[in-house]
């Protein structure tokens, strides 16, 4: 079952998120008021995977007005292949063009295989031209939580 994410999905998707390698939580991001913060502002564009009670995917995304953006999109492995991140995705992407955004972007780290190759197949385009950039701009860092090993 797919639907919308809430913030009562928080502790089964924070399980999932610790458990899966690379993710690079963030301790301010991913806490449960971060993740409801950005909840609030994107409340239509999350979603969620249910087999049963149990939590198998996930996919955050949202936008600023301009861009779509997505994050931690995530598959239990016992539930991969199956197609749930295709639906996931393309459910969030639907919602996003609903919402009138016209480009979505991501990130995946160099040495994700896997996730590059899922978001190659699905049709999305790597900008070799393009450096990311970014600066924290908190004054207690928004550093990650923990490493997960892969
Ligand atoms: C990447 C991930 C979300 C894919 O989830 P999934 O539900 O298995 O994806 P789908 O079943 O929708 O796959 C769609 C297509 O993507 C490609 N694909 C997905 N996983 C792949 C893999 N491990 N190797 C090669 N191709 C893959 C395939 O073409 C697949 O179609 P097919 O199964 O008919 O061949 C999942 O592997 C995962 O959670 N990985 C860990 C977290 C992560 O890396 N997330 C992405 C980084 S942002």
């Amino acid at each position: 079952m797919l639907r919308k994410m809430t913030i009562e999905d928080y502790e089964a998707l924070f399980a999932m998120w610790s458990n899966t390698p690379n993710m690079g939580l963030r301790s301010l991001d991913d806490s449960k008021e971060g993740i409801s913060r950005f909840l609030e502002r994107n409340p239509n564009t999350n979603f969620v995977a249910y087999e049963g009670e149990i939590l198998v995917g996930a996919v955050l995304s949202g936008h600023d007005g301009r861009r779509g953006y997505i994050y931690h999109t995530v598959v239990l492995p016992e539930y991969r292949r199956r197609g749930i991140a295709s639906s996931l995705v393309d459910m969030a992407v639907e919602a996003l063009r609903q919402e009138g955004i016209t480009r979505v972007c991501l990130n995946v780290t160099e040495a994700n295989e896997e996730g590059k190759k899922f978001w190659l197949e699905k049709g999305w385009e790597k900008k070799d031209f393009l450096g990311f950039y970014s600066k924290a701009i908190t004054d207690k860092e928004n550093r990650q939580l923990f490493r997960v090993q892969p």
